[in-house]
């Protein structure tokens, strides 16, 4: 009897924009993503998960440990992914509000975001976002959420010459490979947490 072929392991990625401009150059940043792992990351699927519709955080709205409906469904695509793809521009010099507001409803008990691996890239202005970096990863410590520190992705969105078209999508070749080094990265991370997790511990 031939030997049952292994299956690849897929990991799940849920990706997240600070931004909710039509034209975000950080959405771009994700359409790009999904296209880099389809066309040449095995074991890996992007799902981009919409945040502008989530209405602002209010516990008033928790009955029974129940949220509304369109927290309940980010909620649950959340806890079903393997690991999260935040790309997002910096608001003045910190994360943005849509962005903080999405985290915090998914934080709500039991934490959604806990013991998963993420990564962080961002197309800003001036240091191209690297403020936003720092504070998501402060967020992070709080939520149990993991990030890989290297490598770095930081974009300056309006230097010239010009790494988007008119629409947000990303066009440069060479920034698509930084970006694929990223999600590479994401990948390998991921399946190393997990295969910690899934451990026998034992302490004698
Ligand atoms: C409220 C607000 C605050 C901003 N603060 C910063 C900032 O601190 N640093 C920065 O480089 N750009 C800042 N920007 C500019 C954004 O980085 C820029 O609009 C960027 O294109 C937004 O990303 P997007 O294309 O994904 O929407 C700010 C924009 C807004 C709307």
């Amino acid at each position: 009897m031939e030997a049952a072929e292994a299956k690849p392991v897929v990991i799940k990625v849920a990706a997240l924009c600070g931004s909710i401009r039509k034209a975000s150059f950080n959405r771009g940043l994700i359409r790009s993503a999904i296209q880099i792992s389809e066309e040449s990351i095995n074991g890996m699927e992007i799902e981009y998960i919409g945040i502008s519709g989530l209405g602002m955080v209010n516990t008033d709205l928790e009955v029974d440990g129940t949220f509304p409906p369109q927290v309940e469904e980010f909620r649950k695509k959340i806890l079903e992914a393997d690991s999260i793809l935040f790309s997002s521009p910096d608001y003045n010099y910190s994360i943005t509000a849509p962005l903080k507001n999405a985290i915090d409803w998914a934080s709500r008990p039991p934490n959604c975001w806990a013991d998963k691996a993420a990564a962080i890239v961002s197309a800003s202005g001036g240091s191209g976002g690297s403020q936003l970096h720092y504070h998501l990863r402060q967020i992070g410590v709080f939520l149990d959420l993991h990030f890989i520190n290297k490598p770095e992705f930081f974009l300056n969105a309006f230097e010239p010459p010009s790494k988007f078209d008119g629409d947000g999508n990303l066009v440069d070749e060479e920034v698509k490979e930084r970006l694929k080094g990223v999600l590479l990265a994401l990948h390998e991370f991921t399946l190393r947490l997990q295969n910690k997790h899934s451990k026998d511990v034992s302490i004698v």
